[in-house]
């Protein structure tokens, strides 16, 4: 099968040009201007950008957590990325205490096979480290789960002690790994919401107010330095307050291989959100919380400069109905997490370069390309050339869509973006040269997604 997708402007991380790109099979075998070759089909993108497929690096699809499951399966998940211009998603297994890392990792292949409908790779969460599990991180990683996801938080369930923590880093400078850490002080916010709900503070706002910027700080602090000290890489996951953010600056400034991504919910709601009538901040109760308007700015400078180097979802849907309803009368039962799968690359473009933050040459590289260098997806994905994978995306820079869960895939009761416009919208997606969105219909297919087995980081 060949498709050829004209008279598009080819945008990737470094380059803005017009021309076309031949797919055979599933690869990207020529790129070139007007090429006259004949195809099953032809794709005409006049006036629309060519880009590579966006990549999600954090997703939890079909995860269990607070006595529930987030509400997307692989398949309603991957179906809702693919509708907003995701052809690859990086989601993550679960190992519980007494598991080995290849039970978990089986555990999560069951259930993404036979349901994606575009590529997914796996971190794996590490909640129990013996040496034996020190071995197991060598073998994933030559295996194809080259990243692993700790946690300073949620003591009892998730939370790791720092000799542990350092354990696992120096495992990674030996087998290449990476570490991703969910940077939030545990023990201090335990003690928060304890006292918290012994002053009868219940309601959703104080899940905010008891996990401070300061403990998403210093556990960044505490994180990178732990990593400077085993000599190798770190990756902050959803990194939500500008005092976290510092941190990395700093850290980078020094030289520090600390990377870090954001998520939209960060860029575009705050605080004041907790603040919406009734029980509605639940539907923003997530780890860590919204942070104080004046951050979103600081965030996205932080995206424009680098210190950032991608944009995430965090995708944890819950609905609002027998979900998040669970925490009525003790926000501290509300189950974390918040949906976004769909809805970041039109996000993405509208706040960043609809309203001049970064160029559409960073929106393709915080989208796409970075997360795929970092996490050992990049040349297969992450570009537009020849031999990698036709992950691509006619995006149409002028096209309006307003945000809803009337009209949304997610299979989530709310949108937390509801009624916000956007312009920019991807109008054909191609997942390994299928076209999996076309003509404003969903035609993919449940089991076509892949597993990716993941090289090393290459950045
Ligand atoms: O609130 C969140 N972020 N839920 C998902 C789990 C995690 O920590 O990423
Ligand atoms: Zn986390
Ligand atoms: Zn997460």
């Amino acid at each position: 099968m060949r498709t050829l997708i004209k008279n598009g402007t080819i945008v990737t991380a470094t380059d803005q040009y017009r021309g076309d790109v031949l797919v055979e099979g599933e690869k990207i075998s020529l790129i070139g201007t007007k090429l006259a070759i004949e195809a099953d089909k032809v794709i005409d993108a006049a006036g629309k950008y060519v880009i590579p497929g966006g990549i999600d690096v954090h997703t939890h699809l079909d995860m269990p957590f607070g006595g529930t499951t987030s509400a997307d399966d692989f398949r309603s998940g991957t179906e809702a990325a693919a509708w907003g211009g995701t052809t690859c998603v990086v989601d993550f297994a679960i190992q519980y205490r007494g598991q080995t890392l290849h039970e978990a990792w089986e555990n999560w292949m069951k259930k993404a096979d036979g349901k994606a409908v575009i590529d997914y790779g796996f971190h794996m969460i590490i909640t129990d480290l013996t040496e034996k599990h020190e071995a197991e991180m060598d073998a994933l990683v030559r295996e194809g789960v080259t990243s692993f996801k700790l946690f300073m938080a949620y003591p009892g369930v998730f939370m790791l002690d720092d000799a542990t923590i350092f354990r696992a880093l120096l495992r990674t400078g030996k087998n290449g790994g990476t570490i991703c850490m969910h940077a939030e002080n545990g023990g201090v916010i335990d003690v928060l919401v304890k006292r918290a709900l012994a002053e009868g503070k219940t309601a959703p706002k104080y899940h905010a107010l008891t996990r401070p910027a300061r403990a998403e700080a210093e556990a960044t602090h505490r994180a990178i330095a732990l990593a400077e000290m085993a000599d190798v890489p770190i990756y902050i996951v959803h990194l939500s307050a500008a005092e976290a953010l510092e941190m990395v600056t700093e850290a980078r400034d020094r030289g520090v291989p600390a990377f870090a991504e954001t998520c939209p919910q960060y860029l575009f709601l705050s605080y004041d959100n907790y603040e919406e009538s009734g029980f509605e901040g639940a539907k923003y109760v997530m780890s860590p919380p919204l942070r104080p308007k004046e951050t979103q700015a600081k965030l996205w400078r932080g995206l424009a400069y680098n210190d950032l180097q991608a944009i995430s979802t965090d995708h944890c849907p819950f609905c609002m109905k027998e979900q998040k309803e669970l925490g009525k009368g003790d926000f501290s039962k509300i189950p974390n997490g918040a949906p976004g799968i769909e809805t970041r690359m039109s996000l993405a473009y509208d706040g960043g370069v609809g309203a001049g933050r970064i160029s559409l040459n960073r929106f393709v590289e915080l989208t796409s390309t970075s997360p795929a260098k970092i996490f050992g997806l990049f040349p297969r994905k992450g570009a537009i050339a020849p031999g990698s994978d036709a992950d691509l995306v006619v995006f149409d820079p002028n096209k309006e869509q307003v945000l809803s869960a009337r009209t949304h895939h997610m299979k989530v009761d709310y949108n937390p973006y509801e009624g916000r416009k956007v312009k920019g919208v991807p109008e054909v997606v191609l997942s390994r040269g299928q076209a999996v969105i076309e003509n404003g219909k969903f035609l993919g297919r449940a089991g076509a997604g892949q597993f990716l087995k993941r090289a090393e980081r290459s950045i």
